[in-house]
C-alpha cells in the first residue's frame, strides 16, 4: 500500500508538473517526441511516453485529408480513429496519450485549420502548425516552411487557432538567414497567443547532417518569454539522455524536442539509459500489434531502428515481412483473439439492445462491420430476400448526409415502418446496411457465424 502510495503522489506531481494553472499541457521543461512522418504513429508514441517523454508529436498530418475524415471510437482497440473516405485511419489516439499527445497540421489555410483543429480537439492535449518542414509533400501549397516567408499567413493561422480552440496551439519553426528576422518572426508569433514554439536550430535549405546553430535558439529563447522547444540536436550533441540537458543548456532552451535520435532509439527518453535495440523493437512491436498499426508502417519504424543492420538476417527477416503476424506470430494470434472476443462481446451487447422511437422511426446503435459479411450474404440483400418471401413491397432507403463530417445516415422503410442507426457511417452503401441490420435485428433476426467463420446467415431469435 505504501509503495502503491507513493507511486500514485510521484504521478501527481509528475502530471502538476506537465500542467499549467488552467489544466492546460505545459510546454516548460519538458522532453518531446518530434513530430515525423511515418514514425510518430501511435505505438511510437506511447513506448517514447515509457521510456519517459513529457509530451508526443504526431506526424504532420495535412489539414484537407483530415478535414474528410469521420471521428470514430474504437471499441475493440479503444481507441479513436479519424477514418479516411477510402477507410484508411489517418489518425489513431488513444485515452494513455490523450494529455501529452500534440496533433501537428500541415496547413496553409486559417479556415481548414479551425476546422481540423475542432474536429480532433477533444481528443488531444495541443495542437502545433508546422512551419519547419521543407520537404516537398510539405511546402506545396504553401504549407510548412514556406510559410516562413509568408508572416501574415502565419499569424492568421496562429490567431484564428488560439481563438477558436479550447487547447494549447503551439507552432514548429527553422530558423531564418538572419537572426534579426529569426528574432522578428517569433515575437509576432508570441503575440498570436501561441503557448510555445519549437525551433528547429537549421536553415530551410540546410540538410540533417549539417551541425545545429543552438546560438540561433539561444537568442529566440531570450527574445521571447514562451518555453522554447530546442530541436535539431539529434545528430550531434543529442545521444543519450544526458546529452538531452547538455543540448537544452547549449541551446539556453526551456525543453527540448528529438526526432532521430527518438526514431533509432526511443529509450533515448529514459534517464536510466538506452535499452538494447531488441528490447526496444520487441516492446515497438507490442504496441504495433495491440493497436493494428498498419503493416508497412510498422517494418518502416523498426527498419529505422535498424539503420545499418537492415542488411543482417535480422533485418532480412523484417524487410521481407508483409503483416504484423509475420513479425511476431504468437503474440499477434493472441492479440487477434482477444479483440475477437471483444468484437463478439460488442455485438451480443447491442444485440440485446432495444430500439428507441425517434419520431416514427426505431433506432438502435448499429454500426456495419465490411469484414463480418461475406459480399454475397448482406444484411441489405437478406432483407430484400425476406421482404419477398413475406409478399411485401421492395425496402426503400432514404439518405441524409451530415454537413460537419459529410457521414450518411439512412432510413429504411419495411411494410410502412421506418428503422435506422442512430450512428452515422462514412459511406451510403454502409449506411443503408447499418439501417436494414436495425430493421433485421427489430423483426427478431440475428447474424450467426459459423465455427470457422467462414460462413454467415441470418437466424430468427437464436443468438451465438
Ligand atoms: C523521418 C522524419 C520525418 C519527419 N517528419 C516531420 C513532420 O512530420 N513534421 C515536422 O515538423 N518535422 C518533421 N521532421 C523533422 C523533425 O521533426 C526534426 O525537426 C528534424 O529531424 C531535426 O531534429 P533531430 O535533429 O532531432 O532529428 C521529420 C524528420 C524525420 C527524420
Amino acid at each position: 500500500l505504501l509503495i502503491r502510495g507513493t507511486q500514485e503522489i510521484s504521478d501527481c506531481f509528475y502530471l502538476a508538473r506537465l500542467t499549467t494553472m488552467s489544466g492546460r499541457l505545459s510546454f516548460s521543461n519538458i522532453t518531446a517526441l518530434a513530430p515525423m512522418v511515418r514514425v510518430g504513429t501511435l505505438p511510437m508514441r506511447l513506448l517514447a511516453l515509457d521510456y519517459g517523454a513529457d509530451v508526443v508529436y504526431c506526424e504532420e498530418l495535412i489539414d484537407i485529408k483530415m478535414a474528410q475524415c469521420q471521428r470514430v471510437v474504437n471499441e475493440v482497440l479503444d481507441t479513436v480513429d479519424f477514418v479516411a473516405p477510402d477507410d484508411r485511419v489517418m489518425f489513431r489516439t488513444c485515452e494513455r496519450e490523450k494529455d501529452r499527445v500534440v496533433f501537428q497540421m500541415g496547413t496553409a489555410d486559417p479556415d481548414r485549420a479551425l476546422t481540423v483543429a475542432k474536429l480532433v480537439e477533444q481528443d488531444v492535449a495541443a495542437i502545433d502548425v508546422n512551419m519547419g518542414c521543407p520537404k516537398e509533400y510539405s511546402t506545396k501549397g504553401g504549407m510548412g516552411a514556406a510559410l516562413l516567408s509568408d508572416p501574415d499567413k502565419i499569424e492568421a493561422i496562429l490567431r484564428k487557432l488560439v481563438g477558436g480552440v479550447n487547447k494549447p496551439v503551439t507552432c514548429k519553426i527553422r530558423i531564418l538567414p538572419s537572426l534579426e528576422d529569426t528574432i522578428s518572426l517569433v515575437k509576432r508569433i508570441e503575440k498570436t497567443g501561441v503557448a510555445a514554439i519549437a525551433v528547429h536550430g537549421r536553415f530551410k535549405e540546410e540538410r540533417p547532417r549539417h551541425p545545429v546553430h543552438c546560438d540561433y535558439i539561444q537568442a529566440v529563447a531570450n527574445a521571447v518569454s514562451i518555453p522554447v522547444i530546442a530541436n535539431g540536436g539529434s545528430l550531434d550533441p543529442v545521444k543519450t539522455y544526458a546529452n538531452i540537458e547538455e543540448f537544452r543548456k547549449a541551446s539556453g532552451a526551456s525543453s527540448v524536442m528529438l526526432a532521430r535520435a527518438a526514431m533509432w532509439n526511443p529509450s533515448v527518453f529514459r534517464s536510466k539509459g538506452l535499452l538494447p535495440l531488441e528490447t526496444v523493437m520487441e516492446e515497438y512491436l507490442k504496441y504495433a500489434i495491440r493497436y493494428d498499426n498498419h503493416a508497412f508502417n510498422t517494418k518502416y519504424c523498426l527498419c529505422q531502428m535498424l539503420r545499418d543492420k537492415v542488411e543482417t538476417p535480422q533485418g532480412k527477416l523484417v524487410q521481407a515481412a508483409q503483416t504484423n503476424a509475420e513479425f511476431r506470430c504468437e503474440y499477434f494470434q493472441q492479440v487477434q483473439e482477444e479483440h475477437q472476443v471483444k468484437r463478439d462481446a460488442l455485438q451480443t451487447n447491442s444485440l440485446h439492445g432495444r430500439p428507441i422511437m425517434d419520431g416514427d422511426v426505431l433506432t438502435m446503435a448499429v454500426k456495419f462491420e465490411r469484414r463480418e459479411y461475406p459480399p454475397q450474404i448482406t444484411p441489405k440483400m437478406f432483407l430484400l430476400e425476406w421482404s419477398r418471401k413475406e409478399k411485401l413491397e421492395q425496402p426503400t432507403y432514404e439518405m441524409v448526409q451530415r454537413t460537419q463530417d459529410r457521414a450518411f445516415q439512412s432510413t429504411v422503410t419495411v411494410a410502412e415502418k421506418k428503422y435506422r442507426s442512430s450512428l452515422w457511417e462514412k459511406s451510403k452503401k454502409f449506411a443503408e446496411q447499418a439501417a436494414a441490420i436495425v430493421c433485421l435485428r427489430v423483426l427478431g433476426y440475428q447474424r450467426v457465424v459459423s465455427a470457422k467463420r467462414t460462413l454467415v446467415w441470418f437466424v430468427k431469435g437464436r443468438g451465438r
